[in-house]
């Protein structure tokens, strides 16, 4: 069934240990964006790894794993127009000297090494980053409701 773009975001430790879930959430559904799959969950060294896979043999790959696995992530899939060029936007550089205030990076973070969040960098790594981190029977795709209960 056809759908808006998709983008694999993700709240890394660090986001998770400062209690930032709510305030990233709240961030992309003021936005506009719709959430389709959430969970909350440790990472395998192996599932590191395959996400990060482009940066295999980098200098901050194994620092870069290491962290990742260290504790709960949490993991979501969101939906909308151009989600993952501004999903981007609103996470904010890489580096945290190039990330603006108003972006979450830029609000919240002064680390390369806990940059507080991950999110898919073009459509074909969202597809696959996707399917690495959920089942397709865990994506809900929902329309706004017309019939008048929401109050
Ligand atoms: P990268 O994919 O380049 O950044 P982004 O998360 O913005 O897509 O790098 C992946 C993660 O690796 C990055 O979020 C933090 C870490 N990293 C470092 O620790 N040091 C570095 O020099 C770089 C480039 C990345
Ligand atoms: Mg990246």
């Amino acid at each position: 069934m056809e759908h808006p773009e998709r983008s694999f975001i993700m709240i890394k430790p660090d986001g998770v240990q400062r209690q930032l879930i709510g305030e990233i959430i709240s961030r992309f559904e003021r936005r506009g964006y719709k959430l389709v799959a959430a969970k909350l969950m440790t990472p395998s060294v192996q599932l590191a790894k395959q996400h990060y896979a482009e940066h295999d043999g980098k200098p901050f790959f194994e620092p870069l794993v290491k962290f990742l696995t260290s504790g709960p992530v949490f993991a979501m899939v969101w939906e909308g127009k151009d989600i993952v060029a501004t999903g981007r936007k609103m996470i904010g550089k890489t580096k945290p000297l190039d990330s603006e205030p108003g972006t979450i990076r830029g609000d919240f973070g002064i680390d390369v090494g806990r940059n507080l969040i991950h999110g898919s960098d073009s459509v074909d790594s969202a597809n696959r980053e996707i399917k690495l981190w959920f089942h397709a029977e865990d994506l809900n795709s929902w329309k706004p409701v017309t019939q008048g209960w929401i109050y």
